[in-house]
């Protein structure tokens, strides 16, 4: 599972540096064609589309080269600034750094030891070179995003035709709701730019089945579009003949703010600056929640930002309905699945890993290495819930406990009534 979303993630970042428009040389070429039918004399082929190209396109790597290897294939792409899974990396070259002719969108074929079973959330790992922007676009799905490092500056517009411009940095988390129009641009302020985290509220979503401004424009017929701006037609001969997707641009001014707007700003803001958020500081870590009760607009994705001191754990518990995509930042992390009916499995995380609890399903988080263990808990809900083992017994009558378990009465009686997140170390 992790691998599918891992290799999802990583083919969007070569295509941080995909050059813009080539567009218009194409545009003008398109009218030459079916004369075909006109018999004897054939006409000379003649060009109709770009030639398909010669670049180079074998894999970059292989398990056994001792690089580290980076999602870049000739100039296109960029390095990863956020963290890398460099053993998986190195035995997919062509996920990471994928061949010029891939395209499109078609799903993992490569079985890995666990079946995908993540189908309530996608994600996508994306970096945007300084300056570079990801196009005016939307989708069906929600997008939440945790920026990983470097600044990104947001536009949108709801349907009431309010405005919204700001800029996030690391830590800090952004959200449209489906169908709102945005852009994302990669300001300057860090000279690596910018690299994020983006989670879509279902499983099947894609990154090519967003809406581009450009693909849009792109297909309709250039009388139509001259009807619906009032303008002469030639006010449109340089819009790009295809998407643009993402595409290197100069940075944003720093102190930029979002046009005037008669209909006045968006009411609730479409970002959540979770860095300037105080931890709540746990026996064994630390946690901060933020869901639709203090990020109004974020009513389909929640989160749960949560470190584990080494010795520590996130202590046994279940999420009742929601399934839980888990991204880890930094430190080393296990993780048994509870699955009912005898069922249990564990798994060893690293940072840039993903992970997938699905609702119900018991479980914890040690942190087995020598650092601090950072992860987010992400759900595909208005609210961040969890029930705590340790509490629900601590809340239970003793002699019922008891029943089930032969404790103590010493052990019972140190049941904590509040529920402690992450524990320890002893
Ligand atoms: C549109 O612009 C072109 C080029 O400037 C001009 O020749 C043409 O007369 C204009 N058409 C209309 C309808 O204004
Ligand atoms: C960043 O970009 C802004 C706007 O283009 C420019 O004014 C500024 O000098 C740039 N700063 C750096 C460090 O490149
Ligand atoms: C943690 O530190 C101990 C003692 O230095 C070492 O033996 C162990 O391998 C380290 N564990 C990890 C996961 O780095
Ligand atoms: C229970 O947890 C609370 C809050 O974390 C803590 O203040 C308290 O000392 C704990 N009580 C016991 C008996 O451990």
């Amino acid at each position: 599972m992790n691998r599918l979303l891992v290799s999802a993630a990583c083919s969007a970042l070569l295509v941080t540096l995909a050059v813009a428009a080539p567009a218009s040389e194409i545009s003008s070429s398109v009218s030459i064609v079916a004369s075909s039918s006109i018999a004897s004399t054939a006409p000379a082929p003649s060009e109709t589309v770009p030639l398909a190209s010669d670049d180079p396109n074998a894999a970059l790597w292989n398990a056994d080269t001792t690089i580290v290897p980076q999602a870049i294939r000739g100039s296109l792409g960029a390095t990863i600034l956020g963290p890398q899974n460099i053993d998986i990396d190195r035995q997919n070259a062509d996920f990471l750094a994928p061949p010029t002719t891939d395209a499109g969108d078609i799903p993992n074929a490569k079985i890995t030891e666990v079946m995908p079973i993540a189908t309530s959330m996608a994600g996508v790992n994306m970096r945007l070179e300084a300056g570079a922007i990801r196009e005016l676009h939307w989708h069906k799905t929600a997008e939440w995003s945790f920026v990983i490092s470097g600044f990104v500056q947001l536009t949108a517009v709801d349907s009431e035709g309010q405005n919204f411009l700001e800029t996030v940095g690391p830590g800090d988390l952004w959200y449209f709701p489906p169908g709102i129009p945005h852009s994302l641009q990669a300001t300057n302020e860090s000279a690596d730019g910018a690299e994020f985290l983006l989670v879509f509220d279902d499983g099947a979503f894609s990154e090519d089945s967003t809406f581009l401004l450009t693909d849009w424009m792109s297909h309709i017929p250039k009388e139509v579009i001259a009807k619906n701006f009032q303008t002469n037609i030639s006010a449109f001969d340089h819009i790009p003949g295809q998407q643009l997707y993402i595409f290197p641009s100069a940075p944003p001014p720093e102190n930029a703010v979002a046009p005037e707007d008669p209909q006045g700003h968006v009411p609730n803001p479409f970002t959540f600056k979770l860095s300037q958020v105080k931890a709540t500081p746990l026996s064994g870590g630390s946690v901060k929640v933020v869901d639709s009760s203090t990020f109004t607009i974020a009513t389909e994705i929640a989160v749960a930002d949560i470190t584990v001191e080494p010795g520590a754990i996130r202590e046994l518990h279940w999420h009742p309905t929601q399934d839980e995509w888990t991204y880890y930042l930094s430190g080393l992390g296990r993780v048994t699945l509870f699955g009912a009916q005898g069922n249990s499995r564990t798994f060893d995380y690293e940072p840039g890993d993903v992970g997938f609890v699905p609702a119900s399903f018991g479980h914890f988080v040690e942190n087995i290495g020598n650092t601090t263990l950072h992860f987010l808990e992400i759900f595909n809900s208005d609210r961040f819930q969890d029930i705590s083992l340790a509490q629900w017994l601590a809340l239970t009558p003793p002699a019922l406990v008891k029943a089930h378990l032969q404790l103590d009465d010493d052990t019972i009686d140190h049941l904590n009534k509040t529920k402690q997140i992450v524990v320890g170390p002893q």
